[in-house]
């Protein structure tokens, strides 16, 4: 199955599924990585793994419909499955998530439906919640609010800086993303409602 990995910063999450698929984890090819910004650290670990990618600057478009018309001519001369959104910082078009119902998901750094947005982790640590987590979830036209894949609590303690709470929720991120790609590439996820159920 061919899949994209959409991004626009440092890659961790991406840089999980490629380890993963090196070692045969998931049967999957990643045919393309998409960002929307040329400067992205996770641009290098795609070339570094042989992946192309499509960079495009959203400037000049004028809306985002436009923009992802021009994403998924790539994603269709690549017949790709499923997307995969790992730290891209733009909303799709409703055009976008139309086009790809139930074959694009997220990853959250907070347990959802808390503190959605772009500062998960650092709005659940302000907030002074006890508990956190990550949350896989699949793209509906709503931010952050699709059916839920997997999600895993983190406890944010006394001790925790909002430092030692981004490295245990990245730490959770990185063993949950690919396990979600996987699933999903074996067909394993059926989607009832809200409710997202692993079959086997
Ligand atoms: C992750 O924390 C993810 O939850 C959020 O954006 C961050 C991306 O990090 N959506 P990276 O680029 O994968 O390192």
């Amino acid at each position: 199955m061919n899949i994209a990995v959409f991004v626009s910063g440092n890659g961790t999450n991406l840089q999980a599924i490629i380890d993963a698929i090196s070692r045969g984890e998931i049967k999957a090819k990643i045919a393309l990585v998409v960002s929307d910004n040329k400067d992205a650290y996770a641009l290098a670990r795609a070339k570094k793994a042989n992946i192309e990618t499509f960079i495009l600057s959203a400037k000049g478009f004028k809306n985002r419909e436009d923009y992802d018309k021009e994403i998924i001519k790539e994603l269709e001369k690549r017949s790709i499955r499923l997307v995969v959104l790992a730290g891209f910082m733009r909303l799709l078009s409703p055009y976008f998530v139309r086009r790809y119902k139930n074959k694009i998901m997220n990853i959250h750094p907070a347990l959802l439906p808390s503190f959605k947005g772009t500062h998960g982790i650092k709005d659940a640590f302000e907030y002074g919640a006890a508990m956190s987590g990550v949350t896989v979830h699949f793209v509906d036209e709503e931010l952050d609010h699709g059916p839920i894949i997997l999600q895993e609590a983190v406890s944010i303690n006394e001790s925790d800086t909002l430092e030692t709470l981004e490295e245990k929720i990245h730490k959770v991120e990185h063993r949950l993303y690919p396990k979600a790609v996987r699933l999903f590439v074996e067909g394993k996820l059926k989607i009832k409602g809200r409710k997202v159920i692993q079959g086997g």
